[in-house]
């Protein structure tokens, strides 16, 4: 077992391979056009990629309702590219993750269609199957993400089955061994072809309580006001995060570690507290990531964020590695989110993110401080927040295409986008790449930083100060100094100064003074 995961203090890029790049000019980004960018990748310094869905699906939730398990989806490319990705990125220093999505599959999956053809089908058990209440209503209150009842009656059978998404994505049934041994399987199907880990998708789903009891209703605020867990006014105890759900993880985990090289498991841990997300770490035996949401959802204030990070680091187990994200495909982007479209704000996020203990998690674009972008909703092509239905953000304004130059199809296509280019065309690679002091440049200065100080390691970080106006720590040989005010201020600390959010290596203070910090300016010290 390797007492140094390749992870810690590394960086993970997060491609939504539709929008990345275009390698056959119908407007979809695919895995051939990722390829022609391994270069560009290798050069930011990242360690590894996670692909958002490349499997075969309808594409009624883009790839999160898959149809095979071991394909690739024919718009992203084939079996071969993905081949040909994972070899072309090793010789680049970069590994290649898959996004899982073990909670549901889609309706069209042939065990789906198998199942739905009879209550006596050898597949319907892999399914959550439960007949009407007497009056003919569903099964139990459970609502599913877009607030509509979690089960469709199915006429032919009498029974109605179970989706915490949309009818598309039945859920399956974790009660039956069968599914673990197919899933089983599946990952080593992808693990035998070179795929360094899995993110997976709803990891505190999985398990439906055995009994299908009614969730309880609820009106508590989560998360700073976000109900990031318990929409539509039930709180998610019987549907989700259920005790089982560990041993299931801690059975990957051991076959994970069985291998040469330990696979990645790394769990979207949708859940509102931190004391709820320390579990799926376990004794350091399940997952050996779980995706921070309370941190994410935190405001952009020092004494919030500095909050969250001191909880984490205290409920997580002895060992555990921390990953520190501001955006996905599923929210608002951290550049419109926390810094609403302030880069000096943006650039204090990189900076924070990237000298926090653990591993960094990039979002396609972020390093340019993309923001939303705001596409009118007769464009919109995510059919589960499509008119606001499941009551949130359009996820589309976070999945814009890439920008690489100022080419009509902005080098990311040379035919029609799928989703609209975003507007603000300053905002591309080739530009950024140009300037020294790009937010590009400054997200490459700090991944060469985290490479030179953090790499295999998780820093030990300790907190030095934290007010309305500023935050100070320490992680491993850095010293962080973070203003959170629109004000100048002087600050006392030791160290020399390394980089600067706001200028990269330019015009840095000399080391001895008391520095002034700028507006929004994250100053990175180094003691050692
Ligand atoms: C979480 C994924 O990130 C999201 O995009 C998807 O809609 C749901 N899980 C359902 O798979």
């Amino acid at each position: 077992m390797s007492h140094s995961p390749w992870w810690h203090g590394a960086t993970l890029y997060h491609v939504y391979v539709r929008s990345f790049q275009d390698g056959d000019g119908d407007g979809h980004g695919d895995l051939r056009g990722l390829i022609s960018r391994l270069d560009h990748l290798q050069w930011l310094g990242i360690d590894a990629l996670w692909l958002s869905p490349t499997m075969p699906s309808p594409n009624h939730d883009w790839g999160y309702d898959v149809s095979d398990y071991r394909g690739v989806h024919p718009d992203l490319g084939t079996l071969d590219d993905l081949d040909d990705l994972v070899s072309q990125a090793r010789e680049r220093g970069i590994r290649v993750m898959l996004d899982l999505v073990p909670n549901h599959t889609s309706s069209e999956h042939p065990w789906f269609v198998e199942a739905r053809s009879g209550a006596d089908s050898p597949y319907r058990d892999y399914y959550v199957w439960a007949p009407p209440k007497s009056d003919g209503s569903a099964p139990n209150n459970w609502l599913d993400d877009t607030g509509e009842p979690a089960w469709t009656w199915d006429k032919k059978s009498g029974e109605y089955y179970l989706h915490n998404f949309l009818p598309e994505q039945p859920d399956l049934n974790w009660w039956n061994p069968s599914v673990h041994a197919e899933f089983d399987a599946v990952m080593d199907f992808w693990f035998d072809r070179g795929i360094a880990g899995f993110r997976i998708d709803v990891a505190n789903g999985l398990y439906k309580d055995a009994q299908l009891r009614d969730n309880p209703k609820h009106d508590e605020a989560y998360i700073y006001g976000r109900e990031v867990q318990g929409r539509y006014g039930l709180q998610h105890l019987y549907n989700f995060n259920r005790p089982e759900v560990h041993e299931v993880y801690r059975h990957w985990r051991r076959r994970a570690e069985r291998r040469p090289e330990t696979p990645l498991l790394l769990g979207e841990t949708w859940v509102a507290r931190v004391d709820e997300l320390a579990p799926y770490y376990g004794d350091n035996d399940q997952l050996q990531l779980g995706f921070n949401f309370p941190f994410i959802f935190a405001p952009f204030e020092a004494p919030a964020l500095a909050r969250m990070v001191a909880e984490s680091l205290a409920a997580f187990p002895e060992g555990a590695c921390p990953i520190w994200a501001g955006s996905n495909h599923d929210l608002p982007r951290m550049a419109t989110r926390w810094a609403e479209g302030d880069d000096r704000r943006t650039r204090l996020a990189h900076a924070v993110l990237a000298t926090l203990p653990g591993t960094y998690a990039l979002y396609y674009g972020d390093e340019l401080g993309m923001t939303d972008s705001d596409i009118p909703a007769r464009l919109h092509r995510d059919p589960l927040t499509a008119g606001e239905r499941n009551g949130q953000w359009p996820r589309d304004n976070a999945r814009a295409p890439m920008r690489w130059d100022r080419t009509p199809g902005a080098g990311f296509t040379t035919g029609e986008p799928w989703l609209p280019l975003p507007e603000d065309e300053s905002v591309n690679v080739t530009d950024q790449r140009a300037s020294a002091t790009s937010t590009l440049a400054l997200v490459r200065a700090l991944i060469a930083l985290r490479n030179e100080k953090f790499a295999g390691e998780v820093a030990e970080y300790r907190e030095v100060e934290v007010s309305e106006s500023r935050w100070v720590y320490t992680s491993g040989p850095l010293t962080v100094v973070a203003s959170f005010s629109a004000e100048p201020q002087r600050v006392d600390v030791a160290g020399e100064p390394v980089l600067s959010s706001a200028t990269v290596r330019e015009d840095l203070p000399a080391a001895g003074s008391p520095p002034v910090l700028r507006p929004w300016e994250a100053l990175l010290l180094c003691s050692a």
